[in-house]
């Protein structure tokens, strides 16, 4: 299993390898543009509540890589408001950045962003969501329908061995202006869809969380329960946030454990409520490697060249490819929790808190 995990970090290593290797001047300062030097990025992250990776994760690889390119950064939080994240943009604009990674809240006002930013000759990245109809240049993220995918694949080993019988699934999507929450929800879907088809499982509610805010998150799990006086057998929640909230409310109800909760992120609440029972996956995305792979990107931009991308991406509504690099994901369950700590991704320390040691232990987490 450890092994599965490094060669994920091997993966994003060789494209970010490949990326490296297709039109570096080699000179690096000597470039046509900008110098690294003179080169600053910014980014704008989405918000610190829908996710805890944005600060805690992003935020951290972001920095670190930008401060080993000897790079001027400036990483700046919107905190899921779309007008301070226009301002926010402006002003990076304004201050001179040469380069903007951006975070979209939802796709009109990314867009409305990276066309200002083009028309000063800034050049954009979409970080992680990909602004439909936008300009950027590149967009870094991970294969989305296969981070859906394997929640999909993950309720439905769960569901196998707890033998829930014709189970009724309640999906708790993300928010519908994230283009990626429409992503996992077709990777999930084509786990779940040909089941509810064949009769072997029973399609329940099936709702997007506005900003995947996971307090409303709460309230729409529990009218969903109340409407279905308490019969849900298992729930694909869309991320961690999404799941914990669905998680508070069957604690509620003395139902913890016993329905299956997907999540996504490998947060440190996702991975304690693993470890204690209440939740049946994660999804792991090694965000190091997507950092990692974006600000190589961001400084090759600065410097005025144009490297090559093994993947595009399809914009339906731009109509155009965009060069991307897509990162692979993997899922993880109670035993493989431990994978996440020895990647370095969250430490023993947060995790393995208070009344998680002894879990910790007992999941072979040293
Ligand atoms: C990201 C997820 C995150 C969610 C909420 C998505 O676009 O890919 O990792 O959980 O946004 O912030």
């Amino acid at each position: 299993m450890r092994k599965g995990i490094l060669s994920i970090a091997a993966a994003g290593l060789m494209v970010t390898g490949t990326l490296a290797a297709c039109g570096d001047d080699s000179g690096g300062d000597s470039g046509s543009g900008t110098d690294t030097k003179s080169a600053k990025v910014g980014v704008i992250l989405p918000d610190s509540a829908s996710s805890a990776r944005w600060e805690t994760a992003d935020r951290k690889y972001l920095e670190e890589a930008f401060k080993a390119a000897g790079v001027q950064y400036d990483i700046q939080n919107a905190q899921g408001d779309k007008t301070q994240f226009q301002t926010i943009a402006e002003q990076m604009i304004t201050s001179g950045v040469t380069v903007l990674m951006i975070v979209n809240l939802d796709s009109g006002t990314g867009k409305a962003v990276l066309d200002k930013a083009k028309s000063q000759g800034v050049a954009t990245i979409d970080y992680d969501r990909l602004t439909l109809g936008g300009s950027a240049q590149y967009y870094v993220s991970f294969d989305n329908v296969a981070v859906g995918k394997l929640q999909g694949e993950g309720l439905v080993k769960c569901l196998t061995d707890m033998n829930k019988q014709k189970p009724v699934v309640a999906e708790l999507n993300g928010s519908q202006t994230d283009n990626n929450a429409t992503l996992f929800k077709e990777g999930y879907d084509s786990v779940l869809k040909p089941k509810y088809t064949a009769g072997e499982y029973v399609q329940g509610p099936d709702q997007w969380v506005p900003d995947w805010d996971n307090a409303q998150a709460g309230t729409i799990f529990e009218q969903m329960l109340t409407e279905r006086s308490g019969k849900i057998d298992g729930v694909l929640a869309a991320n961690d946030g999404l799941g914990n909230a669905v998680i508070s409310v069957l604690k509620k109800n003395n139902l913890n454990g016993k329905v299956p909760v997907t999540g996504q992120d490998a947060t440190v609440q996702g991975l304690q409520n693993i470890l204690a029972g209440d939740q049946c996956m994660t999804v792991y995305k090694a965000i190091k490697q997507e950092a990692d792979a974006a600000a190589d990107l961001a400084i090759s931009l600065a410097k005025g060249e144009r490297k090559d991308t093994t993947q595009t991406v399809k914009d339906p509504d731009g109509n155009r490819d965009v060069p991307s690099v897509l990162l692979t994901p993997k899922a993880i369950t109670k035993d493989t929790v431990k994978d996440v700590v020895a990647d370095g991704f969250v430490t023993k320390a947060e995790l393995c808190t208070g009344n998680f040691a002894t879990l910790c232990t007992q999941a072979g987490i040293s």
